[in-house]
């Protein structure tokens, strides 16, 4: 099977081994095949967070395509199949009159892939939401239930992301909800645009994809996965140094004294927004964003320029980026 339809990044490689699973028999049917073929399974989500660097992955892909939606009115909770695409699961909370997660609209990608990624935008990250996550261990044969302090969820992090819980298959994800909701206006363009005028899920919402729609590519006109490194988060003295040389450096503060960086703001001053080696280059209205014109760069050609950026931007400030991605070799 060709892989260039299953990851935003349109990187063509071919997978060994292929299967997509719709419930936990058939992904356990899925698991013993690869063990009976000796090939370690891949378990792929929306690919919307994925570089493939190899042109052969010698690996089962397993695609999650497990279902469901439960609602909890009394817990005010959904059990959500890791399977389901998030930017859907945001409509039907919404259009239940729950908010929350309007801040996470138009995010690609799964619900499982959702929380291993920890994503956010906005001032949010869906961790805030996770109340349990519902796992498959194929070490044990087990399905168990972590707690939102058992995923150990941080910045673009989860516990699904090292040794042993990247072994882990979510399964579903259960979301809680608030009965008192309050608006995230955290990001700045947020509050800006909410100062005289009512801020409601919808309208947030609204906001949101308006916001996005504007600053990021659509995978299906120009390929990516998003941005493509994490903003680096640097300490109080690594931060007066560069202050001092960059008085307009871009950072938000964190508990501790340390300082988040914008990495889109680095490498542009780098001189590399809208560059291009070949058909790999960096989105001209978002520096972060690694782009594949026309889909027709390799996923090696796509690493090789990611790290020319990285090396630029190491060069500049003295500060290493680290791939936001996952790399499938
Ligand atoms: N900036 C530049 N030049 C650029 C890009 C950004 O100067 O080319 C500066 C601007 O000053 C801007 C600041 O960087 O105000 C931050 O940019 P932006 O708000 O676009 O967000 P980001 O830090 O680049 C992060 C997430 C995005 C998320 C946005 C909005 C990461 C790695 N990325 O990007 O998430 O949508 O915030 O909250 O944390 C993703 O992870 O794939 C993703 C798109």
């Amino acid at each position: 099977v060709d892989l260039k339809p299953y990851n935003t990044m349109a990187v063509s490689a071919k997978a060994r081994y292929f299967a997509q699973v719709s419930d936990s028999q058939e992904l356990q049917t899925a698991l013993d095949f690869a063990a009976r073929h000796d090939v370690r399974p891949f378990i792929l989500g929306g690919g919307s967070n994925l570089l493939i660097t190899s042109p052969l992955v010698d690996r089962l892909v397993i695609r999650m395509a497990i279902e469901g939606f439960d609602v909890n009115e009394e817990e005010k909770t959904v059990r959500v199949g890791a399977g389901e695409c998030w930017h859907k699961t945001v409509r039907r909370v919404l259009s239940m009159g729950w908010g929350g997660l309007e801040n996470l609209a138009l995010i690609p990608g799964t619900v499982g892939g959702a929380v291993v990624q920890n994503i956010g935008a906005y001032g949010a990250e869906v961790a805030q939401f996770v109340k349990s996550v519902e796992i498959y261990d194929p070490q044990t044969g087990e399905v168990r239930h972590l707690n939102n302090a058992d995923c150990d969820f941080g910045y673009r992090h989860s516990i699904f992301k090292t040794e042993p819980g990247d072994q882990w298959i979510v399964l579903s994800v259960t979301l809680q909800f608030q009965a008192d909701w309050k608006a995230n206006l955290s990001y700045r363009e947020l509050a800006v645009a909410f100062e005289s005028k009512e801020a409601t899920p919808e309208a947030i919402y609204e906001a949101v994809v308006a916001a996005r729609t504007r600053k990021l590519p659509d995978p299906a006109v120009l390929p990516s996965a998003g941005s493509f490194f994490k903003n680096p988060i640097v300490t109080r003295e690594e931060f007066q140094a560069l202050l001092a040389k960059y008085p307009s450096i871009v950072h938000y503060p964190l508990a501790g004294g340390r300082e988040k960086l914008a990495a889109g703001w680095l490498i542009e001053q780098a001189g590399l927004k809208g560059a291009r080696e070949g058909a790999a280059g960096t989105y001209g209205k978002q520096a972060l964003v690694l782009v594949n014109h026309e889909g027709k760069a390799s996923g090696q050609e796509l690493i090789a320029f990611a790290s020319r950026i990285e090396q630029a931007v190491e060069a500049m400030f003295g500060v290493h980026l680290e791939y936001e991605p996952v790399v499938l070799s």
